[in-house]
């Protein structure tokens, strides 16, 4: 999509910040961490409602470029009408490729702010809730065919075990898979409602948290959001110029691990070397806070969504 391509007759950023798409986190201290300068290119690789893309457009002059990524069609909406913005309706796990195909080879800065938004958790029919009844979906890029239908119904025993231990940390995810496949043997699970009452006799502990975690392993499963960062993450020091930033917000530990690791070695094998002492940086990034940012006070009350946000800024290497 072209920089002044927008879809027709829809209202600006600022007004859908008004009518609650998405209430960026950390927004200063990403943006801070940026260091923007005022001619150069930035990437923000997670679009949205365009809150963290506001403040750079903000920070930049005239010369300056933003390119925004987002992989849902509905974040389109929010573009400001600003010659300076060139959409990219794609996943930022081709970063490398988009960039170069519209002629940016190297940037000033890349940011992403991980996850899903306000928005897509509140659109009842996109699944995402367990607040409402809807199909299994949960795709953020809707062109996929992949859903959390398609996870539910076909993957085998072990792999949703695996799946809910290790992304959404469930406690009895072996009870759950088994339970998961005994089900479906009586005929596929179709909705969210049928679902949950379904899985409702072995639920453990508070049923909004248990399903809260089930749904954040079938999130992460459905839009390969693990695979995504990683993908990014590489791709990071090839398209950043000597000197320039990248910040990433996460929400939760195995995001934020990959990141810290990333930014630190350079690759994602982890510790073991470390343990005897002896593993050695390849990074080609430097960080530029040792520890990672997270939100103040006065952002923990006013956005609840704040409070598990890890903000890590590194620099590349001149
Ligand atoms: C947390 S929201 C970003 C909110 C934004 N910073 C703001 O201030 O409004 C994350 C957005 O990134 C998009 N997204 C997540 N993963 C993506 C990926 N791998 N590729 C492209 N877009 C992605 C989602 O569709 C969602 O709109």
């Amino acid at each position: 999509m072209g920089k002044k391509d927008k879809p027709e007759g829809k209202v600006g950023v600022e007004a859908q910040e008004e009518a609650g798409y998405h209430v960026p986190v950390l927004l200063h201290e990403t943006i801070g961490g940026l260091a923007i300068k005022p001619g150069g290119v930035y990437v923000d690789c997670t679009f949205g409602g365009g809150g963290h893309s506001r403040e750079i457009l903000k920070q930049l002059g005239p010369e300056g470029t933003l390119i925004a990524f987002d992989q849902d069609e509905d974040a389109q909406r929010n573009l400001p009408d600003d010659s300076r913005v060139l959409f990219v309706p794609h996943n930022f796990r081709h970063l490398k490729r988009f960039l170069k195909l519209h002629g940016f080879p190297e940037v000033d800065g890349v940011m992403a702010d991980l996850g899903v938004s306000s928005h897509q958790f509140d659109e009842a029919r996109r699944g995402f809730s367990t607040r409402f009844d809807a199909d299994l979906d949960m795709r953020m890029d809707r062109r996929q065919e992949r859903t959390a239908f398609h996870i539910l119904n076909t993957y085998g025993e072990a792999e949703l075990h695996k799946l809910f231990e290790q992304y959404g940390e469930v406690t009895n995810s072996k009870t759950l898979a088994r339970k998961i496949v005994e089900v479906r043997g009586l005929g596929p699970i179709k909705t969210i409602a049928g679902f949950k009452t379904s899985m409702h006799p072995i639920v453990k502990g508070n049923p909004n948290k248990y399903f809260a975690q089930v749904f954040q392993a079938l999130r992460i499963e459905v839009n390969d959001e693990l695979g995504a960062l990683k993908d990014m993450l590489v791709q990071i020091p090839q398209v950043l110029k000597s000197g320039g930033r990248a910040a990433i917000i996460t929400f939760h530990s195995l995001e934020d691990r990959l990141v810290k690791v990333f930014f630190r070695d350079g690759d994602f094998e982890l510790e073991e070397d470390e343990v005897f002492g002896g593993k050695k940086s390849v990074s080609e990034l430097v960080l530029v806070n040792r520890k990672p940012i997270t939100a103040s006070e006065e952002e923990l009350r006013r956005n609840s969504r704040s409070r598990s946000a890890k903000l890590r800024v590194a620099e590349k290497k001149g």
